[in-house]
């Protein structure tokens, strides 16, 4: 895709989702330059456990990780929203230090964190073979599933919690599609538990999740020529014990109008966009989803107080 078209397709999907009855922005849409910096802010916060919790589980359950994927055959990762790797790289570096011979394939939306992830990748593991891509998921699967090799497709980080349960089965299935049959996935998911400490993991008390959300309208204002004012507006997660959802809002704090793309877009006075949902799932749930996309669990490996955990399945034949 060009820049051009990224460009339009954006800007069509701000619109779309600023115009709807009940307001929207696409999570996806977080990660410019500032917001993947702001994301590796929250990622060392105290109250975001996620990314603690993973670096365990990598740290304590490396050989058994390796030992549920390997069967003495070369196999490439596909690590789909890589992110800046930094509880990837755990595995990778104990893959490499065992000799197995493996490519790593990193794809994330943002070309800003790819390009920090291979030149730390490169300064600290020289011998990594490496082919990353930019671009959304489905895009990049499409363009490198073909691959005679076993793939293992990581989704790590909890970034399966950003869609609802119904789209997360419809994610899943489309995934199940590019596989083949003896290709594996390997899933980071967050597990529900004391609901403060939910929410509290996206309402920090520095404020940098709410930092987060708001670099979104800057991100608006910058390359839509809009001009949203973000004290205006007020950052809101809820989280909801029932459904495993916790979602974030930025609400209009006053009636006003704001200019988007040429277009004016009307707040009312309390009106909220829903930015990201980053739901939570129980034993059953997984086992539901697994079964409802088509994929059949393998192992799976929790932190010491089972507060997060990765699990691997295989397609179901
Ligand atoms: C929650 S972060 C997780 C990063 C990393 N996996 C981790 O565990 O730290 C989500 C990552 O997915 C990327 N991302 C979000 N939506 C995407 C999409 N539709 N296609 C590709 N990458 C996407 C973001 O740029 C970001 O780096």
């Amino acid at each position: 895709m060009t820049q051009t078209e990224a460009t339009t397709i954006f800007e069509e999907e701000i619109l779309n989702g600023l115009k709807a009855r009940n307001k929207f922005l696409s999570s996806k849409y977080f990660y410019d330059a500032r917001g993947d910096e702001l994301f590796q802010q929250i990622m060392k916060l105290d109250e975001y456990y996620l990314t603690r919790k993973e670096h365990e589980i990598f740290t304590t359950h490396k050989e058994a990780i390796l030992q549920s994927i390997y069967d003495g055959e070369t196999f490439r990762i596909i690590e789909l929203g890589a992110g800046d790797g930094s509880k990837t790289k755990i595995l990778l570096k104990h893959f490499l230090k065992q000799g197995i011979d493996f490519t790593y394939t990193p794809v994330d939306i943002s070309g800003n964190v790819l390009e920090i992830l291979e030149t730390n990748l490169k300064a600290e593991m020289p011998d990594l073979k490496m082919e990353s891509f930019q671009g959304d998921y489905f895009d990049a699967l499409a363009q490198i599933s073909t691959n005679p090799e076993k793939d293992v497709v990581f989704f790590l980080g909890s970034t399966i919690g950003n869609f609802t349960e119904e789209e997360a089965i419809g994610f899943m299935s489309k995934l199940r599609g590019f596989l083949k049959p003896s290709d594996m996935l390997f899933l980071g998911v967050d597990l529900k538990k004391d609901p403060s400490i939910i929410l509290n993991a996206y309402n920090d008390h520095e404020g940098v999740t709410k930092e987060f959300n708001l670099n979104l309208l800057d991100r608006i204002n910058d390359e839509l020529e809009a001009n949203f004012e973000r004290d205006q507006f007020q950052h809101y997660p809820y989280y909801n014990p029932h459904t495993g959802e916790c979602r974030s809002y930025l609400i209009s704090k006053v009636e006003q109008e704001v200019v988007v793309a040429g277009e004016k877009i009307h707040f009312r006075a309390w009106e909220a966009i829903f930015m990201e949902i980053s739901k939570k799932y129980d034993a059953v749930q997984l086992e539901e989803l697994a079964e409802k996309s088509g994929f059949k669990p393998l192992n799976g490996f929790h932190d010491q107080e089972s507060w997060f955990a990765d699990i691997l399945w295989e397609k179901e034949k």
